[in-house]
């Protein structure tokens, strides 16, 4: 679908140098076809839509299913020329790949922001150039809600919620230790799943001991847990804000010489296939579900953004919580 030519007029001088730059952190071609895209009105010359994917980086299992949903779903064949990037973490690659759709001129940009803060001037950028943002995953904390279409996610405070009354229903009036593997320290995840199970276990006998970031990663999530394991004899249960960072845990766990799941629960976010084997293993305890499967939402908020018509702020997407039982149940269909 074409679009107005200002945006890649008046941005035409930035585009060689802003596509150089994306190159060096996409991990994938920077299109779905894989020809280094084109973008905007002087693209494809039909009815595709042009739309700038920019995605956190490859952290997890949750961040693969989520990546395959986006591309599965933005594909020729749905309507969509899709670029896309892998910013491996980092701010600064996001906002440098948001730049270049920009120059490019695509119709939609959409992105999952690796931090909350730090947006407005990219976003007023995008704005300024008439393209819409759409934001999947997780939340910018902009105050000016203009400055993007859309956000499609889970609601994470009510994920930490949801674990910390397991835990509060489980284990009050036990005194239960707690450790706690964060997710990207500034990300909103990692605050907001923070928040809700520090609002749920409150009132209880339930005590964090310790918190630390393990960066959404199964390596790090290892690391932390076993400076855990050194500086705590007494961790009755590992709250990880998701799922590899609690498999990291259970590898940390088992080379102490102990047993997860009994010796030291865990309580895990996300739901992916590994983590479900590890709860059907009586490894996990308890897992609250984040659902990736973000694409076929995408999809239609960005064809009806870019047809012009209204859509909601602020899409919700539902999650389930799984124990052992239901893990079994669960796996033999499980998605993702
Ligand atoms: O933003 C969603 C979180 O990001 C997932 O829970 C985690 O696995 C991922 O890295």
């Amino acid at each position: 679908m074409a679009r107005t030519t200002f945006a890649r007029g008046a941005l035409a001088a930035l585009s060689a140098a802003a596509l150089l730059a994306l190159g060096a952190c996409s991990t994938t071609p920077t299109n779905a076809s894989g020809d280094g895209g084109s973008g905007g009105d002087g693209g494809s010359g039909d009815d595709l839509i042009t739309i700038g994917f920019s995605q956190v980086g490859a952290e997890s299992g949750w961040r693969a299913a989520n990546t395959k949903s986006i591309q599965d779903t933005l594909t020729e064949e749905n309507g969509f020329e899709l670029s896309f990037s892998d910013a491996q973490q980092k701010q600064e690659n996001q906002i440098q790949a948001i730049r270049s759709y920009i120059a490019q001129g695509v119709d939609v940009i959409a992105f999952s922001p690796v931090v909350e803060s730090g947006w407005d001037a990219v976003l007023e950028e995008a704005k300024a150039a008439g393209i819409p943002v759409i934001l999947t995953d997780r939340a910018v904390d902009s105050e000016d809600e203009s400055l993007y279409a859309s956000f499609i996610g889970s609601d994470f405070v009510l994920e930490g919620e949801m674990a910390g009354e397991w835990v509060a229903e489980n284990f009050d009036g036990e005194g239960l230790k707690v450790v706690e593997l964060q997710g990207t320290t500034g990300s909103a995840p990692a605050i907001d799943r923070k928040e809700g199970f520090e609002s749920a276990i409150a009132g209880s006998d339930v005590e964090i001991i310790d918190s630390q970031t393990g960066n959404f990663t199964r390596a790090e999530g290892k690391t932390v847990m076993e400076g855990f394991l050194q500086a705590h004899d007494d961790i009755d249960l590992v709250f990880a804000h998701n799922d590899d960072m609690g498999l990291g845990a259970i590898e940390a766990i088992e080379a102490a010489g102990l047993t997860p799941g009994e010796d030291i629960k865990i309580v895990t976010i996300d739901a992916v296939k590994d983590g479900m084997q590890a709860l059907a293993d009586g490894k996990i305890n308890y897992i609250v579900e984040c659902n990736p499967l973000l694409g076929p939402d995408l999809a239609e908020i960005a064809k009806k953004v870019v047809a012009g018509e209204e859509v909601e702020k602020r899409i919700v997407v539902k999650d389930e919580a799984f124990d052992q039982e239901a893990a079994i149940e669960a796996l033999p269909t499980r998605e993702y």
